[in-house]
């Protein structure tokens, strides 16, 4: 499938359901509590999705059969939602949600400690949105795509950690997976040229130890194999001449300084 380059008005509904997709993130984030179960946060996340005329992207992809993929310390990616999990101080809990406005998704991820954890714990997550923001330094039209591979894992390598080679970030819009694939590491090729009106989204898995991963019987749950810990970032980002905007991050984000748009470098 050739990749997209999305019209002015497919931009302005990707730009609507990434500005919901941050809100949801930054609503049920807040709403994370010891004692709550993965089945809860779910069912809050997809109340929220749908309180902005919004439908989940994840919900029956594949038969994947949640709103808001909850994977919980170990757990890489795709954790599902149940009622017999439930999360305690001391965890770190990725939350990667997908919504669909108007027929355009945006697809996010975020790493949250649940009260106090261990500093390795708080290093991990925070390099892990680190290495995003490393990656899409590069993500310049006329740069080549896998300029932001390289930086990703180059950043990632530095504190020793393993990058996850089995999962990939992917072109998005009216489909939740289009090409091209993003690898978070280095490749052999220097990948496609990027052009403004591409619509990415860029997601780092960093392992804590081992890179290598194993799936486990549920064929969804992604886990370290080495049980360490794991985070995942993630935003759906547009391509422009200058600095890419990221469509799913909120202004108290932004705020933090961590990047600084556009509009205003
Ligand atoms: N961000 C993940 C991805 O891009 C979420 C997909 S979960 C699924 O693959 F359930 F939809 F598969
Ligand atoms: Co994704």
């Amino acid at each position: 499938m050739p990749v997209t380059i999305k019209s002015a008005r497919e931009i302005e509904l990707m730009r609507a359901a990434g500005k919901i997709l941050g809100k949801v993130h930054q609503d049920l984030g807040k709403a994370l509590k010891p004692g709550m179960t993965t089945l809860e946060i779910d069912r809050i996340g997809e109340e929220m999705i749908r309180s902005f005329g919004c439908i989940p992207s994840f919900k029956n992809y594949n038969g994947y059969p949640a709103s808001v993929c909850v994977s919980v310390n170990d757990e890489v990616v795709h954790g599902i939602p149940t009622a017999k999990r439930t999360i305690q101080e001391g965890d770190i809990v990725s939350l990667d949600i997908g919504v669909i406005y108007k027929g355009y998704h945006s697809d996010a991820a975020r790493t949250h400690g649940i009260g106090e954890i261990s500093e390795n714990a708080k290093q991990l997550i925070q390099r892990t949105r680190e290495c995003f923001f490393a990656g899409i330094q590069y993500a310049v039209a006329g740069n080549h795509l896998h300029q932001m591979s390289a930086a990703i894992n180059d950043y990632a390598d530095k504190f020793g950690y393993g990058v996850v080679r089995d999962l990939v970030g992917h072109g998005i819009g009216s489909h939740l997976h289009e090409d091209p694939e993003i690898p978070n590491f280095r490749k052999l090729t220097r990948g496609i040229r990027l052009r403004p009106g591409m619509t990415l989204a860029v997601e780092p898995m960093i392992n804590e130890g081992t890179a290598h991963v194993d799936w486990l019987d549920d064929d969804w749950t992604v886990v370290t194999r080495d049980g360490k810990l794991s985070a995942h970032y993630e935003n759906t980002i547009l391509i422009t001449n200058g600095r890419p905007e990221i469509l799913s991050i909120t202004e108290d984000e932004i705020a933090e300084g961590i990047w600084i748009p556009e509009e205003k470098a």
